[in-house]
């Protein structure tokens, strides 16, 4: 079983002091910090461009987890590599060069990434297991952060876990993630799980607990923890 990790969205961050957001959330626990980039084509709404991740980039010794919500995406994944990615995320449906990108990616010696969009069958991503390091299952329609996760998506997460067994792949959820859906989460076969409203709530002293209780509802629903 691949390992359970609490990646915050900074998304959901106060964005008038991203770097110590960033700091809190790491001290916090996050495994990894997730950066959920909008161009405002692909998606209904514009978030950050790289400048931004290269200044975060130093609050941080956690990988970043870079979350393209971008088409076309291959002119940015050098400038995103640079900035600091440690893995870039494409989506399956920004265009009809899926495989290329993901080579591209790998080329840059980055982690590659493919997310799905809710309205997206999981078979999408059958032709290119070989060149994924992570796939990212959306649980809410791409493009904002605070929206009610979709539980129609758990037979999805499923499907993928059985469809990548014996591959060194991570099923990451994201979107409406919670302590309260993290379980089931986890029990489909979710193991990286995003969480932006749900950490980044009640202010920096709370983000601790709340990235703890997201990863207790996952861990022991798995078994793990008693
Ligand atoms: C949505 C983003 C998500 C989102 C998660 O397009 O990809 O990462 O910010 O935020 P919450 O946890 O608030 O749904
Ligand atoms: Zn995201």
């Amino acid at each position: 079983m691949r390992p359970i990790q609490v990646l915050p969205s900074i998304l959901a961050a106060d964005f008038a002091s991203l770097g110590a957001e960033v700091e809190a959330a790491t001290k916090a626990g996050a495994d990894q910090i997730h950066v959920d980039v909008m161009d405002g084509h692909f998606v209904p709404n514009i978030s950050f461009g790289p400048a931004l991740v290269q200044a975060i980039r130093p609050h941080s010794m956690q990988p970043f987890d870079v979350h393209l919500m971008v088409a076309p995406v291959d002119a940015w994944l050098v400038p995103f590599a640079a900035a600091g990615a440690d893995r870039l995320t494409v989506h399956v449906e920004a265009g009809p060069h899926l495989h290329r990108t993901l080579q591209a990616i790998r080329g840059l010696g980055k982690q590659a990434g493919v997310a799905l969009t809710p309205g997206t069958p999981a078979s999408a991503v059958a032709p290119v297991l070989d060149l994924v390091d992570l796939i990212c299952v959306m649980t809410v329609n791409t493009g904002f952060g605070g929206q009610k996760f979709i539980a129609a998506m758990l037979p999805k997460i499923a499907e993928l876990r059985a469809m990548t067994a014996g591959r060194v792949i991570d099923i990451e959820v994201d979107g409406g993630v919670t302590a309260h859906n993290a379980g089931e989460i986890a029990q489909a076969g979710g193991n990286l799980l995003v969480a932006g409203s749900s950490v980044f709530k009640d202010g920096p002293s709370a983000y601790a607990a709340n990235v703890k209780a997201i990863r207790d509802a996952a861990e022991s629903a798995r078994g793990i923890r008693v």
